[in-house]
């Protein structure tokens, strides 16, 4: 078995499912970003200050480490603005991309201090940046799952779109 990484917006829903998911498949569950923040012992602001160009070489680094532990893992927003990042994913796991509205997304990011690329951004510019990844997380994921219902039945759908593939 390979990894499961789940990609998507922020605010997406991606470390819940990854949470529940894990718990369906007796996976070990992780947040890359959380496993950024604890490897360089800085916040994920603190790493932007240094410039995003910062934060971009830690996360792939950190990424390319997961490939030695089994497990479902939760992606940042942007892990494919950078090019590489795309055949890492798709090399290291099976890509899932969490497909939610931008509304629900927004309500959920909106004022987030943790996440200055949202922070820092008009609701009109984060709609703007939502568009403009949404083509990426669609061309490297080898499969999309609507956002819709709780996270249990959102997990199962993942699951069922996995088992799916695998026959
Ligand atoms: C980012 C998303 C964040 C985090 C960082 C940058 C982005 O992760 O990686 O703040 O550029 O979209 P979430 O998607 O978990 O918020």
């Amino acid at each position: 078995m390979k990894n499961i990484y789940l990609c998507g917006f922020m605010g997406c829903g991606k470390t819940t499912i990854a949470r529940v998911l894990g718990q369906r498949l007796a996976l070990p569950s992780y947040d890359l970003d959380q496993l950024i923040v604890e490897q360089y012992r800085m916040t994920i602001p603190q790493m932007f200050a240094r410039g995003e160009a910062f934060f971009r070489q830690a996360e792939t680094q950190v990424l390319q480490a997961t490939g030695s532990t089994l497990g479902v893992y939760a992606t940042g927003g942007g892990i494919l603005t950078q090019a590489e990042n795309g055949p890492i994913l798709r090399k290291l796991g099976t890509l899932v991309f969490l497909d939610t509205p931008f509304d629900l997304c927004y309500e959920r990011i909106q004022g987030d201090e943790n996440r200055p690329n949202a922070v820092s951004r008009t609701k009109e510019e984060l709609l703007s940046l939502y568009r403009s990844r949404e083509a990426a997380y669609r061309r490297w994921s080898h499969l999309s799952v609507p956002e819709a219902g709780t996270p249990e039945q959102v997990a199962d759908a993942v699951l069922q779109k996995l088992l799916s593939a695998a026959e």
